[in-house]
């Protein structure tokens, strides 16, 4: 495996139907070109991840974008116009071109355009849509530093190192229905901006195999992991605990405190949480990880979101 920053030598390997693994602004993807799908089968592998739960494509332009999709749905352009190159995927009816492997044989396709600059070179001098999940082990923490990746992911074929990644936590999921957009994963992008180019559609609950990405255990680090408010379960001996700190009001008496944020941002919750968890967990001093919770507002939902995957193992 080589870890480097040489966007033409990943671009080769991507045609040659190899596994990069690159960054985007949200984490780092474990990419493949999106039209191949004997190298799509290699991320499954590599990745262990079940065949039933689909890739969603990065593209890196609006050409590219109507070869694999079967609407002229007005809507989608005008949020790809507000939203990309963004944090935001978008489902929409696949066309012919996108094999059933990437979408587990759904008949719809998750697709974004990524705003971070390696990804969108890497993606046009490929010449291909990349099929990127996130680049760690099926259900473990995402990757927001090529460290991550390579410490999950030894075996991948090139990791492309842009450094640690911006927003930190993956992309908003939507999907478009007659009355307007469903949120099949929460992200930084919210529902309030969402709601400046289209209406909220509340009728229809999602079912839980529509959206694959709602399974409720997900970004576990491999050690206890509890919601600072669940003061029940965590009479803990703090000694053996590290705490990842939002106010700075509970930080006493734990073995190792990190601050997620100076000022109390959410963004910088977002950012820097799954590096926290990688921290925590690879410190052998560390036996459990209390996550302090934040107000379900805005982007507080997908931080949240993130967290209440990462207890639930535990919560038994
Ligand atoms: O920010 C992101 O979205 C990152 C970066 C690498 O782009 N990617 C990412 O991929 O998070 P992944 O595979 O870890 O999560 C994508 C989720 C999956 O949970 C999958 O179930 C869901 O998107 N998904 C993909 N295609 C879908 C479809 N056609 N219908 C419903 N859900 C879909
Ligand atoms: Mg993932």
């Amino acid at each position: 495996m080589e870890r480097t920053n040489n966007i033409e030598t990943a671009a080769k390997y991507i045609q040659e139907g190899k596994l990069v693994a690159f960054p985007t602004e949200t984490v780092y993807g474990l990419g493949a070109n999106g039209l191949n799908p004997m190298a799509v089968a290699k991320i499954f592998e590599l990745k262990e991840r079940p065949s039933f739960d689909p890739l969603i494509l990065h593209i890196a332009s609006l050409d590219q974008l109507k070869e694999l999709i079967k609407t002229t749905d007005e809507r989608v352009y005008q949020l790809a116009e507000k939203f990309w190159p963004g944090p935001l995927t978008m489902v929409l009816p696949k066309s012919e071109r996108v094999p059933d492997l990437v979408t587990s044989g759904l008949p719809t396709v998750g697709i974004r355009m990524p705003a971070n600059p390696i990804a969108l070179e890497l993606i046009s001098q490929s010449g291909c849509p990349i099929a990127a999940p996130s680049a760690n082990k099926f259900g473990r923490i995402s990757p927001t530093t090529a460290a991550h990746v390579q410490k999950q992911l030894p075996d991948v074929d090139y990791i492309l190192d842009g450094g640690k990644t911006t927003v930190g936590i993956e992309s908003t999921i939507i999907r478009l229905t007659d009355k307007g957009f469903q949120i099949l994963r929460n992200g930084i992008i919210t529902r309030e901006e969402l709601e400046t180019v289209l209406p909220c559609d509340e009728q229809s609950a999602i079912e839980s195999m529509e959206a694959p990405g709602m399974l409720k255990s997900h970004y576990s680090p491999r050690k206890k992991l509890l919601l600072a408010d669940d003061t029940a379960n965590w009479q803990a001996d703090l000694s053996k605990a590290g705490l990842i700190s939002f106010t700075g009001k509970l930080e006493n008496g734990f073995y190792k405190v990190i601050r997620i944020s100076q000022h109390e941002e959410l963004k910088d919750y977002a950012v820097n949480m799954f590096e926290a968890m990688h921290t925590f967990e690879d410190d052998d001093s560390i036996e459990l990880i209390i996550a302090e919770p934040v107000p379900e507002t805005g982007i507080g939902i997908a931080i949240m979101d993130r967290l209440r995957k990462a207890e639930y193992d535990w919560r038994k």
